[in-house]
């Protein structure tokens, strides 16, 4: 029995602590920016970020207190059926978490009314918009209060905003104006900002009052918030890289923390239900087949080029060129038009790549992929000479973003032939 005293002891301790912490403490995660980025960016390991990292660092950090979710928009690139199904995928996510706020940008609300509605519904009406008030089509309210905040959202580019949806335009200054005077006492003052740092301070030097501000940017998250009087102003990053985590206590910031999702970050499971489901839509809706493309020539093959060329073929199974599909079916997006352009043989041709069954002499970079419109060739080589390629061929696909370590003269004798 001895061992029972210090066990409640401790136990009564945890609830003391347990209640201590939840009292007024709260979590906030700034994110956001998404770029259309929905698993891990970049083709070069390690590979940061995606939906299904989010959302274990959240759902952890969800278990253990309060926790608040704020999105500063443009989730979302691009037009087309894809970045549609993104759209609604992305609303999801923050549907699952217990508090969310998420701005509407002006390159979000380009996919259309219809587009703005789902996500709105499908994010459980989590999304506020201070740029395009009186639509009574849209309705999305200037801003929320979750928790202890008051969090309002805007797009510095307002008029587009307004040309996309109709309605009013706000400024944003106005929108910060209306935020102090709607926060009632004791509520922090929290601003989503679809705009540049210099957005983000102009509005921080207009009303000091305003505690936090999020705004988009292209980089990485600084080490630490700026502070501009006693207004932090943080940023989410680009492309859903990383997740910021700031604490506060009362309505004082306590904590910073910029958390790189990494490889070494799990993927959460509701996470993974919705991007599961992104790509099983993507699949089902035929996308690989809907993408527009050229008309192209005929392409014929890597076994026909090999028929004569052994030696090069020999060499082309090798590299790791022969097996770039497999590499998508194992992160399972074998089917996604946007993967399989640069992993597969003359994806932008009506003559190109369609899929496994129909097209299996072309699951792969091949020989085509760099040499293309080789039928005159193969029918006379002597008299019809394929033309020179050089470095130029490599780029179209082993992009900065791609490829960040690409360099011609450490990448050519790789595959060298
Ligand atoms: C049609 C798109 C495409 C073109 C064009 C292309 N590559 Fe690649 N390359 C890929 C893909 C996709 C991979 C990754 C394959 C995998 O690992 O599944 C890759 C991988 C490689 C690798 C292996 C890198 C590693 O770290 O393992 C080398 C080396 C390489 N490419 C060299 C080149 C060179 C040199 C050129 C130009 C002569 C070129 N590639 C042109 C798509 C392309
Ligand atoms: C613009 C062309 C391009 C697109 C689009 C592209 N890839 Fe790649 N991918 C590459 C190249 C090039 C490499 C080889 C990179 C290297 O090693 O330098 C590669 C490599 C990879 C690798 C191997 C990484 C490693 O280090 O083992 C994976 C996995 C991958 N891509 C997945 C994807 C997925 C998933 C998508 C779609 C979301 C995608 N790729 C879209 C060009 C592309
Ligand atoms: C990743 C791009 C790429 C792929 C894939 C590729 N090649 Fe090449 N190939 C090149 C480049 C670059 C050269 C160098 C000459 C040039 O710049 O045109 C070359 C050169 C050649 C040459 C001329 C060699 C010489 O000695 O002059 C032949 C023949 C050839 N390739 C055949 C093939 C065959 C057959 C395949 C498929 C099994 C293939 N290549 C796959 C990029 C590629
Ligand atoms: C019928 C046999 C045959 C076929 C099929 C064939 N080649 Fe060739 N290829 C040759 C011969 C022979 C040469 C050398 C021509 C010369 O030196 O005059 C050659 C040369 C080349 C060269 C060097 C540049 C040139 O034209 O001299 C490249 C690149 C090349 N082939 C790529 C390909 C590709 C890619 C394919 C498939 C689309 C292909 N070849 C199909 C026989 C063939």
């Amino acid at each position: 029995m001895r061992w029972l005293l210090p066990a409640c002891l401790a136990g009564v301790y945890l609830i003391y602590q347990g209640v201590q912490k939840n009292d007024d403490e709260w979590t906030v995660f700034v994110t956001g920016n998404e770029q259309g980025y929905l698993s891990p960016c970049g083709c070069t390991e390690p590979m940061s970020g995606g939906i299904r990292r989010r959302d274990y660092i959240i759902s952890a950090a969800a278990k253990n207190g309060k926790v608040v979710v704020l999105s500063v928009g443009n989730g979302l690139a691009g037009f087309g059926r894809q970045a549609e199904i993104k759209a609604e995928t992305l609303a999801e996510t923050y549907a699952g978490y217990p508090e969310a706020v998420v701005n509407l940008s002006s390159q979000d609300a380009s996919l259309g009314r219809g587009v703005v509605l789902a996500m709105k519904s499908l994010s459980k009406n989590r999304l506020v918009t201070s740029s395009n008030t009186d639509n009574p089509s849209v309705d999305l309210p200037p801003e929320a209060s979750i928790g202890p905040f008051r969090v309002s959202g805007v797009e510095t580019n307002a008029s587009r905003l307004r040309q996309l949806l109709g309605g009013q335009t706000n400024a944003s200054t106005a929108a910060s104006r209306s935020l102090v005077e709607n926060s009632s006492d004791g509520e922090i003052p929290v601003m989503l900002v679809s705009g540049s740092k210099s957005d983000a301070t102009r509005l921080a030097q207009a009303e000091p009052s305003i505690k936090l501000i999020a705004y988009t940017d292209d980089g990485t998250p600084p080490s630490s918030p700026v502070m501009i009087g006693s207004t932090a102003l943080v940023s989410p990053g680009s492309r859903g890289k990383e997740l910021v985590r700031l604490t506060f206590r009362g309505t004082v910031l306590t904590g910073y923390e910029v958390i790189d999702l990494n490889p070494t970050v799990p993927n959460g499971e509701h996470g993974s239900k919705l991007f599961k489901n992104y790509l099983n839509r993507v699949d089902r809706e035929n996308l690989v087949d809907k993408t527009p493309r050229l008309a192209g020539q005929p392409v014929l093959g890597n076994s026909k080029c090999i028929s004569c060329h052994q030696a090069e073929g020999k060499k082309w199974r090798q590299t790791a060129h022969a097996h770039a599909l497999d590499t998508l079916d194992k992160v399972g997006q074998g089917r996604d038009p946007e993967c399989v352009s640069c992993h597969t043989v003359r994806f932008d041709w009506k003559t190109g790549f369609q899929s496994r069954q129909k097209t299996p002499q072309m699951a792969f970079v091949g020989c085509e992929s760099c040499h293309s419109g080789g039928g005159k060739h193969s029918s006379d080589p002597t008299r019809y000479k394929m033309p020179r390629l050089g470095q130029k061929v490599c780029v179209t696909c082993h992009t900065p973003d791609q490829s960040p370590k690409y360099n011609f003269l450490t990448y050519w004798p790789q595959i060298k032939h």
